[in-house]
């Protein structure tokens, strides 16, 4: 299958400004505000991405966020397929901004990548953005560095393949992540910036989309031109547009990265981003089963009735049920079951606190997992070391991007 040409890619279009405040019934979504009731559909004609069809699903490797459609949309994503089904070089960039520790929903990518790599051999680039976390929230530089460490762990835990994984973070792989992102900024625009992300509070995040845009490009420019594939939530579908953007007006030997959006995992209190933020607490990778448990039966917003009783007459709604949505969104594998546990919801037959002990119990699972993998790591020097680019991976880039190391006279 052929893709379609990308008219609608263009980064000048006024609707893309997320500037904007919304009004009733109106929304923002850009890197760096995410506001209003979401219209998931809506999104895409503003963002000018394509809903996946049946066939791109079924190309995909198995997965419940692809059959469910959380991962629900993208851009480019043909060529990656026949890539992926070739076993021509492909990859993948995930990264990981490190202002505060992780929780559910930003773990979700991660694993999904890991899915990709594991069956059809992706090459997998995480990168972290201590930089963009520095200038974008109010932290200094030491808090920032503690989050990326402990994010790191998290990263770590997940279990990629050293052999086909590279982590770069911003600063500390600053000597090949800057020139790079300096041949990028010369064609940015501070009027495309804005067009895209709204107006910035510094010039240092007015730069930043360079940097983003470097990663994107960062599996080509080191192993030669490969269909790239971005799994990220729908905000940060801004970054990719601009990469895609620079990518074919500059002389890079690189294509256009693709990109696969996802739909946010739900706070707690109900529909919107699960957000470290707000209010309502966000599940954290490191909690305990306990916590899991009060967090959830205290505060997730359920599509329960208010009574026992009314809800066994009347039934209740998994469509609004956070803990539902959880098991949809990743924690319950199994359609079937899944469909059971909506069904007998909405009989009434499944009390709210039931469905609320199942979602603990599938979260704690995952959890304990996750968890088992990041006490088994060893100090973060060593565990990191393997995924690091070597010094040849250090110098392609450069190369290829006509950026060559200054200190190297040979
Ligand atoms: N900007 C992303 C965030 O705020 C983090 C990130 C950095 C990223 N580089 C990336 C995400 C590349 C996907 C791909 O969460």
């Amino acid at each position: 299958m052929t893709e379609q040409p990308d008219t609608t890619d263009s980064i000048d279009d006024e609707t893309n400004s997320g500037s904007k405040t919304p009004i009733d019934g109106e929304f923002t979504v850009t890197p760096y505000a995410v506001k209003g009731e979401i219209d998931y559909d809506k999104l895409l004609e503003r963002f000018g991405a394509d809903p996946l069809t049946d066939e791109q699903i079924r190309r995909f490797p198995e997965h419940p966020m692809l059959r469910r459609r959380i991962f629900y949309a993208g851009r480019g994503v043909d060529r990656y397929l026949e890539a992926a089904e070739t076993g021509e070089p492909h990859a993948i960039v995930t990264g990981r901004g490190p202002s505060g520790p992780m929780h559910l929903g930003h773990v979700l990518p991660l694993y999904l990548a890991k899915r990709f790599q594991e069956e059809t051999g992706a090459m997998v680039y995480v990168p972290l953005s201590d930089d963009e976390k520095y200038l974008a929230k109010d932290q200094s530089f030491e808090s920032i560095g503690k989050h990326t460490r402990d994010n790191l762990r998290d990263i770590l835990a997940v279990g990629f393949d050293p052999e086909r994984t590279r982590i770069v973070i911003d600063t500390a792989d600053a000597d090949v992540i800057y020139p790079l992102a300096v041949r990028l900024a010369n064609y940015l625009t501070p009027a495309t910036v804005e067009a895209v992300y709204g107006e910035q509070d510094t010039i240092g995040l007015q730069f930043y989309p360079a940097v983003q845009a470097t990663h994107l490009l960062l599996p080509q420019l080191v192993d030669g031109r490969q269909p790239t594939l971005v799994p990220i939530a729908i905000d940060q579908d801004p970054h990719v547009r601009i990469c895609r953007d620079v990518a074919t007006k500059e002389s890079l030997p690189v294509d256009k990265p693709g990109a696969l959006l996802g739909r946010f995992l739900p706070s707690l209190e109900g529909p919107g981003k699960m957000s470290s933020s707000g209010d309502v607490p966000s599940i954290e990778l490191t909690a305990d089963p306990e916590t899991v448990a009060t967090t959830i039966r205290k505060h997730a917003y359920t599509g329960g009735r208010a009574t026992l009783e009314e809800h066994r007459e009347h039934g209740g709604d998994p469509t609004v049920d956070v803990p539902f949505q959880y098991l949809r969104f990743f924690f319950e594998e199994d359609d079937e079951e899944l469909e059971r546990i909506a069904k007998q919801y909405r009989a009434g037959e499944l009390p709210s606190g039931e469905l609320k002990a199942t979602a603990i119990d599938r979260i704690t699972a995952f959890l304990t997992a996750h968890q088992r993998g990041r006490d088994a790591l060893g100090g973060l020097e060593d565990e990191l070391e393997p995924y690091r680019l070597t010094d040849g991976e250090r110098r392609r880039p450069l190369e290829r991007a006509g950026v060559p190391m200054t200190t190297r006279s040979d």
